[in-house]
């Protein structure tokens, strides 16, 4: 099988997407001399090129796709040619309306901006078939080709006839009868029966709450109807280049897509990310990321798209500060990226994103952003010995779409109980402790792990459960956060207020009542403050660790464990939750990357390499036992170091610092 080992070649990939078609041709040779110079080696191209390759139904013009992918050629930069079936042109929603989505009010979703395609038309995929077989066939042998790029960024909904239709051909290869349906879905409840398979629609605007398991199942279903369209496309490029990788680029932690299932049909898993430069733990997000499109690509992975600067679609847009860029790249290669790409190659002049930076901004070649971008590709260059290599966890952070599109619907016990917000205030308690980290689905083989924290798993299914028991009770430690294993794959409540088994794992006897908290409410615990949520459980077994000091829960568990698994009944403050989770790794045999690190200052080991990144604003002293070699700047690093503001040091250890360590140095 084909793999990002076949598009790096030995050496980072560094690059953007490219849109030439913005540009006048000779625009096109600047490019490619300012890319060489900046040590650019790939670009993404055709990404939104439909209305050029085919400005009328049928009609086909690669001529400029010819010169282009030849030019890159004759410039040693490899392409990554992308489908271009994100953005039909407008001819096609003109002449076939039936290709365009209706959302839930039965609204078009009308041509003239991006993605006005419904997954489940026929028509729809019929052309984008017929697009992706030429542009296959035409580049199959272009010695500039290394990768396939499907679509783009995935994430259309839609709630047509044909969608419908589409649903219930897939309820019926779930659920097999419409008596199995009625009983997933708890039709009983509100005179919701259904008969006939015909009359199923998709979760249309209705006059009340909805039923949550049809909900869930729309959402199960939507995934996997975009998946469908991505299969079909990479299908068609794998048979005609068989041995050139192929991946579709995911939105980073996003909710459309079941990203554990489709990595599983990817060559390369690739992701795009866009952290909030003004955002003070943007750098924890950045590592979350990675650290969860490394654990779906079970290796290395690509960053298909970050920004050099600003991005243009948040509230206020900030830059990036000199050196930030460089720091979050880095960030990314430590954490097993072996492609670091933009979106763009050259900012736009023109259209929606004209404010969206590129490596060649507005400001040029000697613009502040292109000479950050230069260094960043010079610095690659020298990273080399990173590529191929893994980065290796001692902990797993459970994550599942299933759990969170079910745990996110109305009319459950609190709005306020945010899915991401949790999982990322887990992921930053363990990112501040120095833990590294993977992320892994419920039911994986978790045996591989000293530890495995579950920030909050409302879903979880019965095969999950008894990975999740089977785990603890082979000596595996586990940490469950609030109101997980609260419902069965239906969303069904499991009774007692928690999975049975769980409970017994966990020493909890009964879950009373949940009692969530106001946005600025508090509770008093032993030693930190309960935020968020609270709950009234009896233990059964269970050691109390913190309880609840005051109110209506006073004296009752707040933290609780029996032997190695913990429960942890609301989210501690930050501070706390660090402690916490800090504290039972200790116990469980895993320490941290490198000891005794300054505040903001990061270690990430991938291979043999340690990557050490200082996300302050500040220049830093650090000390990494042993003596090293800098990669970046070339020297040898023993006792303290200085790592400027936003610095990086990549630092392999020498022999003589590999004997000193191992005690045989005389
Ligand atoms: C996404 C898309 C790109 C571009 C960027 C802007 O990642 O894939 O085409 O719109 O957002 O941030």
């Amino acid at each position: 099988m084909p793999s990002l080992d076949d598009a790096t070649r030995g050496r980072p990939v560094f690059g953007g997407d490219y849109n030439p078609e913005q540009w006048p041709e000779e625009t096109w040779t600047e490019d490619f001399r300012l890319m060489r110079e900046a040590g650019v080696n790939s670009v993404t191209v055709g990404v939104f090129s439909w209305a050029k390759i085919e400005p009328r139904p049928g009609a086909r013009d690669f001529g400029w796709l010819d010169r282009l992918t030849d030019l890159a050629h004759g410039h040693g930069v490899g392409v990554v040619l992308a489908t271009p079936t994100a953005s039909p042109p407008p001819w096609m929603g003109a002449r076939h309306p039936e290709t365009l989505p209706r959302d839930e009010n039965g609204q078009t979703v009308w041509w003239g901006s991006r993605q006005q395609f419904c997954a489940s038309s026929p028509t729809y995929r019929r052309y984008a078939a017929a697009i992706t077989e030429d542009l296959a066939a035409r580049y199959a042998g272009h010695p500039a080709l290394t990768m396939w790029h499907i679509n783009n960024e995935y994430c259309t909904h839609c709630w047509c006839d044909e969608t419908a239709a589409h649903f219930r051909r897939w309820l019926r290869a779930r659920h097999g009868t419409v008596e199995a349906l009625n009983e997933a879905w708890g039709t009983a409840f509100w005179s919701q029966r259904y008969d006939d398979w015909e009359e199923i629609i998709p979760p249309r605007r209705a006059q009340y709450r909805r039923n949550p398991a049809q909900e869930l199942d729309f959402r199960r279903f939507t995934s996997d109807a975009l998946m469908e369209c991505y299969v079909a496309e990479r299908d068609i490029v794998a048979r005609h280049t068989p041995l050139v990788p192929v991946t579709t680029n995911f939105m980073p932690f996003w909710s459309g897509q079941d990203a554990w299932a489709w990595s599983a049909e990817e060559d390369v898993v690739s992701v795009d990310i866009y952290p909030d430069p003004k955002d003070p733990l943007g750098g924890q997000y950045n590592a979350m990321i990675g650290d969860m499109t490394r654990s779906q690509a079970r290796g290395p992975w690509m960053l298909m798209e970050q920004a050099a600067g600003p991005v243009n679609w948040r509230e206020v847009n900030h830059p990036k500060p000199r050196g930030l860029n460089r720091l979050l790249s880095l960030q990314s290669v430590a954490r097993g990226a072996d492609a670091v790409c933009y979106f763009q190659w050259r900012q736009s002049r023109q259209g929606a994103e004209k404010f969206h930076s590129g490596m060649l901004s507005h400001a040029g070649e000697r613009g502040r952003t292109f000479q950050e971008v230069k260094r960043i590709g010079a610095e690659l260059a020298l990273l080399e010995d990173v590529v191929g290599t893994r980065a290796t966890a001692g902990i797993a952070v459970l994550h599942d779409w299933n759990s969170w599109w079910a745990g996110q619907q109305d009319g459950r016990p609190s709005r306020e109980v945010d899915y991401q917000r949790l999982v990322r205030a887990w992921h930053r308690a363990l990112w501040e402790s120095g833990l590294a980290t993977d992320f892994a689905h419920p039911e994986h083989d978790l045996r591989g792990y000293r530890m495995v924290v579950v920030p909050h798993l409302y879903l979880l299914t019965d095969t999950a459960i008894d990975n999740l028991v089977s785990y603890a009770r082979g000596g595996g430690t586990l940490v469950c956060g609030f109101f997980t294993g609260v419902a069965d794959e239906h969303d069904r409540v499991r009774e007692g207020g928690m999975d049975a088994r769980l409970r017994a794992l966990l020493g909890i006897g009964t879950v009373h009542e949940w009692w969530p908290l106001d946005p600025d409410e508090s509770v008093s615990c032993d030693g930190f403050d309960a935020t968020l949520w609270s709950e009234e459980l009896s233990t059964d077994g269970g050691e109390v660790v913190a309880a609840y000091r005051g109110g209506e829960l006073d004296g009752l568990a707040a933290v609780l464990r029996a032997g190695r698994a913990w429960y942890v009944s609301t989210l501690p403050s930050p501070p706390a939750l660090r402690a916490l989770l800090a504290g039972i790794a200790e116990e469980a045999g895993v320490r941290p990357v490198v000891e005794g690190l300054p505040e903001g200052v990061e270690a990430v080991r991938r291979g043999e390499l340690l990557f050490v990144l200082n996300h302050g604003r500040e220049p830093v002293t650090v000390t990494v036992p042993g003596t090293h070699h800098d990669l970046l700047t070339g020297a040898e690093v023993a006792g303290p170091m200085e790592l400027e503001r936003f610095g990086v040091a990549v630092l392999r250890e020498t022999a003589a610092g590999r004997a000193v360590a191992s005690g045989t140095a005389r």
